[in-house]
């Protein structure tokens, strides 16, 4: 390993300039006006990947391309795929970011940047320290695969085709995702959870065209009336999810679990700082990581109805909409949410509109095991890394392909996470610790030595 980490310590700025370069792609999967930048900056990590000397494709979607490479199989030796994506969310609202999200900037040792976190700068870690290896070593002690798609932020659809047609060329032991965060500042962690997703939009229509509210109010149903009232059916005030049988196929939490994460220390005042509320809520009964992390919940996500101008316009407004979602938790199906919520909905919704429910994407939430000899080596990895060892914790952001992977190509995931909660992603100012960024890239080159070796 020491011609590993002298050369993780001659290349120091060399993998900065590298992710700087990155970063300075606005590829903005959601945006069709962006679908060359987008391109561009899967031809960059391709050219990275060449350089480095793997065995690389593009590989043309309906959507965005696909990167994958690999290096020489090592027979014997597990074989690792590593998961990411190089497309980033919009960067708006601009007039909050304090630099400009695609001009790379280093503050306290944070670089800001959109994609800074999620994910180019977690998953240049593995690049770098693949490259590290063959030109420090010459080769790897196991074989590495790279699965990098720029549709993640889109919901992952030309890539869920190519993994059900490409198993084979896939086939692998385990998966490597560097797409999450850290439990805080210097308390690495493995991630062995993440929720899933249940999203919809709710479109009402009342009469044929906005009508005066004088006039007609009182008379037929409003529909952003109907809208609210809605919305806050779905929900009780103990932060309950009204909808029967929605909580059927909970997993509960174990005992067990719950005083695992009571010993984390999660430190609340401090949480509420960082986000600006003087306190916390949440469905009754459970503490805030236990909410966060391994219960269902509902959020709006978008509202639109009526007069939204300057000044006030008396109008009863002809149409209203919401794209809400559930965060689901195993064993909940995002199908049978469907089910539930449609019915729901018609029962609940006033006479006079009418409704139409789109469902626009779902992926369920999973656990992984943790008694397994890769878990043991990705902790040993982070230990060499980080100098600490990693605490375990669960997630309520979702990776559906992960699921995927386990129905497809039968394997877990290791969710390796460098960044940090206040990261904000997809938010302003989003960033990410160089100094993590560096022993995120230390922990991946001895999680090939010790991956091989388990
Ligand atoms: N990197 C995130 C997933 C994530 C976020 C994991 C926070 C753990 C903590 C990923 O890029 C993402 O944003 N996922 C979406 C998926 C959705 C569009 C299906 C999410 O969680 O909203
Ligand atoms: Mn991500
Ligand atoms: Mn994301």
């Amino acid at each position: 390993m020491q011609s590993v980490v002298d050369y993780l310590e001659q290349n120091h700025d060399q993998f900065e300039q590298d992710l700087f370069e990155w970063l300075r792609m606005p590829s903005i999967s959601a945006d069709p006006e962006h679908a060359a930048d987008v391109r561009a900056a899967a031809q960059w990590v391709f050219d990275k990947l060449t350089d480095a000397g793997l065995t690389t494709e593009l590989i043309e979607t309906q959507g965005h391309p696909i990167v994958y490479a690999e290096t020489q199989p090592v027979p014997g030796k597990p074989t690792v795929l590593v998961y990411g994506h190089y497309d980033v969310q919009p960067p708006d609202p601009l007039q909050e970011w304090i630099t400009p999200p695609f001009d790379p900037t280093v503050r306290e040792g944070n670089v800001f940047a959109r994609g800074a976190t999620d994910d180019k700068g977690q998953l240049l870690t593995h690049i770098e320290s693949v490259r590290t290896w063959l030109e420090s070593v010459g080769s790897l002690p196991l074989q590495v695969k790279f699965l990098i798609e720029g549709e993640e932020e889109v919901g992952s659809q030309g890539l869920e085709a190519f993994v059900a047609a490409e198993t084979e060329r896939l086939a692998c032991d385990v998966v490597v995702i560097s797409d999450t965060s850290q439990f805080g500042p210097d308390r690495p962690a493995i991630t062995y959870g993440l929720k899933g997703i249940a999203y919809f939009e709710l479109r009402l229509q009342g009469p044929r065209q906005d009508l005066h509210s004088g006039t007609f109010g009182g008379a037929v149903s409003n529909p952003a009336n109907a809208l609210v009232k809605l919305m806050s059916l779905l929900i009780d005030d103990n932060g309950r999810v009204q909808i029967p049988g929605f909580y059927d196929d909970v997993l509960p939490l174990t005992e067990q679990e719950r005083n695992q994460f009571a010993t984390l220390q999660f430190d609340e005042a401090k949480f509420r700082e960082q986000i600006g509320v003087n306190a916390v809520s949440g469905e009754i009964g459970y503490s805030t990581l236990e909410r966060r992390w391994a219960r269902p919940t509902f959020d709006i996500n978008g509202l639109t109805s009526g007069y939204q101008g300057e000044g006030a316009k008396t109008v009863l407004p002809a149409k209203a909409s919401a794209k809400f979602s559930f965060r689901l938790v195993p064993h909940q199906d995002p199908a049978k949410v469907r089910e539930q919520l449609t019915s729901f909905l018609q029962e609940h919704c006033p006479t006079g509109i009418s409704m139409k429910l789109i469902d626009m994407h779902g992926a369920p939430g999973f656990v992984i095991p943790l008694d397994s000899p890769f878990i043991e080596a990705a902790g040993e990895s982070i230990a060499k890394g980080f100098g600490r060892r990693p605490c375990f914790i669960r997630e309520g952001g979702s990776i559906p392909i992960v699921t995927t992977f386990r129905e497809l190509l039968g394997v877990d995931t290791l969710l390796l996470g460098w960044g940090q909660n206040d990261d904000n992603m997809h938010s302003p100012n989003e960033k990410l610790s160089l100094r993590d960024f560096h022993r995120g890239i230390k922990s991946s080159a001895h999680l090939w030595d010790e991956l091989a070796r388990s």
